[in-house]
């Protein structure tokens, strides 16, 4: 099984994400994390030719075999990331690493071109989408507090990066179901899923 969730930053991918893994017993693959580390790799001075990237079963992130997992969520990295991922040879190696992944195991995937562009057969595909206002709050109340405005701005600047660049820009999947979550609770957001997810494995069983 393969489920895709797209969606910009902050919109919750990575709380559904990790529920529908444990839920249908399949592999999470965070591939943010992939961008994060390649941008890790390009501030020590590396170039991509010198970058190898594993992911591991449970998620941790090794770059050229260091686990680099706890060093990713950093402001600059997360402007980097999105710097990166517009470099077409980038998106290349990290999309071959992302479909192999998903070739050997069961997986919730989630990013920005799952459901377009590395996983366009997924059996469910999920967007999630929120005002940059309530994503910035979510984040603040995630860290704890602080730096409401830096945060929206911040947001706004990956929307518009993430969703202009040429080569595959953050578009829902035509086939992909949009959940608007600004009105609703993480909860609420995890059964409606879910729901979604078995309608679509039952629909297939029936069909043969
Ligand atoms: O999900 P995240 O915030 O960890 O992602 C970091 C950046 O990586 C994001 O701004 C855009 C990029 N990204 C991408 O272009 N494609 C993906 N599938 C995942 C992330």
């Amino acid at each position: 099984m393969k489920i895709a969730i797209d969606g910009p930053a902050a919109s919750g991918k990575t709380s559904l994400g990790r529920a529908l893994a444990r839920h249908f017993g399949c592999r999470f693959v965070e591939t943010g994390k992939m961008y994060r580390a390649v941008a890790l790799a390009f501030q020590r001075g590396l170039a991509l030719d010198g970058i190898e990237i594993d992911v591991s079963e449970d998620g941790r992130l090794l770059l050229n075999g260091e686990d680099v997992s706890d060093l990713l969520h950093t402001p600059g990295l997360d402007r980097g990331s999105s710097e990166v991922a517009t470099i077409p040879a980038v998106r290349e190696r990290l999309v071959s690493l992302q479909r192999a992944i998903a070739d050997r195991a069961d997986v919730v995937m989630e990013g920005r071109d799952i459901g377009t562009v590395v996983l366009p057969d997924a059996d469910v595909k999920i967007f999630l989408s929120a005002s940059p206002e309530v994503r910035a709050r979510r984040r603040v109340e995630q860290r704890g507090g602080g730096g409401y405005a830096e945060t929206l701005r911040e947001i706004i600047r990956r929307d518009e990066r993430d969703s202009t660049r040429e080569i595959a820009p953050l578009n829902p999947a035509s086939d992909a179901t949009i959940i608007v979550t600004d009105q609703k609770t993480l909860t609420e957001v995890i059964s409606e899923a879910i729901h979604l997810v078995k309608e679509r494995l039952e629909g297939r069983w029936d069909h043969g």
